[in-house]
């Protein structure tokens, strides 16, 4: 099962990929998450990320889709994965295409998450994550158990860098501008999938569920 997240920022798509991933056995792959944790490790891509992520911008696709490459020739891809933030540029897609076509595999779908620029600026400003694991909660809507620290590993909870109020407005215009035109992508080779993206957290992964089928794939 191939599977490609779709949506603006603080759509929930990490938030519905981990219980995706979770639910049919594939792995997460997310280009934010790489991104971050070559930022953390201070590495050469990690710098170089840095500077564009900081200002709301995405990550050159050169960079971007050697990077997804690599990843998807590893072992644990080869009986699916779920992409989360990739592709974000119909030259993104494009790469990926081929990259599928040379192995003979396909997607089984690109599920766009869709919620409205009016519920972005709220969840993205009360989103905080976990440096130490990766977990992400929200302050209103998930909140850890105790204020402040992470219910996985107890580190303390912080507020990403580009989530301020001027950064996501700025990643909002990128979005537009370079990653919508790939609903009409997907959508023309009838791989599209659509859920609401607006209902509580568990009710949006049922929906996906319905999409994606019951049983383990
Ligand atoms: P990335 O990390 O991928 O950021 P993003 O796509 O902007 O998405 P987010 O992680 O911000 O949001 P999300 O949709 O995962 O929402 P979440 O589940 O956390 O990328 C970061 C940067 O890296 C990019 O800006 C770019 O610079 C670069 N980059 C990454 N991929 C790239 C690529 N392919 N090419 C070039 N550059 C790339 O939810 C958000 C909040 O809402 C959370 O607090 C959550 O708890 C809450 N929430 C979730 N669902 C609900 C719900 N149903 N109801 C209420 N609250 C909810």
């Amino acid at each position: 099962m191939r599977i490609i997240l779709l949506g603006p920022p603080g759509a929930g798509k990490g938030t519905q990929a981990k219980s995706i991933c979770n639910r049919y056995s594939i792995p997460h792959i997310s280009t934010g998450d790489i991104f971050r944790k070559n930022i953390s490790d201070n590495t050469p891509l990690g710098i170089e990320a840095k500077k564009h992520i900081d200002r709301g911008h995405l990550v050159p696709d050169e960079l971007t889709i050697d990077i997804v490459k690599d990843r998807l020739f590893q072992e644990d891809c080869s009986n699916g994965y779920l992409l989360d933030g990739f592709p974000r540029t119909v030259k993104q897609a494009e790469a990926l295409e081929e990259f599928l076509i040379s192995r003979g595999e396909n997607l089984a779908t690109a599920l766009l998450i869709k919620v409205p620029t009016e519920f972005i600026i709220d969840r993205m400003t009360g989103r905080r994550v976990c440096p130490a694991c990766g977990a992400s909660y929200h302050i209103k809507y998930n909140p850890p158990v105790n204020e402040g620290k992470c219910d996985v590993c107890g580190s303390d909870i912080i507020q990403r860098k580009d989530d301020t109020e001027a950064t996501v407005r700025e990643r909002l215009e990128v979005y537009d501008m370079q990653t919508e035109p790939l609903i009409d992508y997907y959508g023309k080779k009838d791989l599209l999938s659509i859920v609401e993206g607006t209902r509580a957290i568990n009710e949006v992964f049922e929906s996906i569920c319905n999409i994606l089928g019951s049983d383990k794939k």
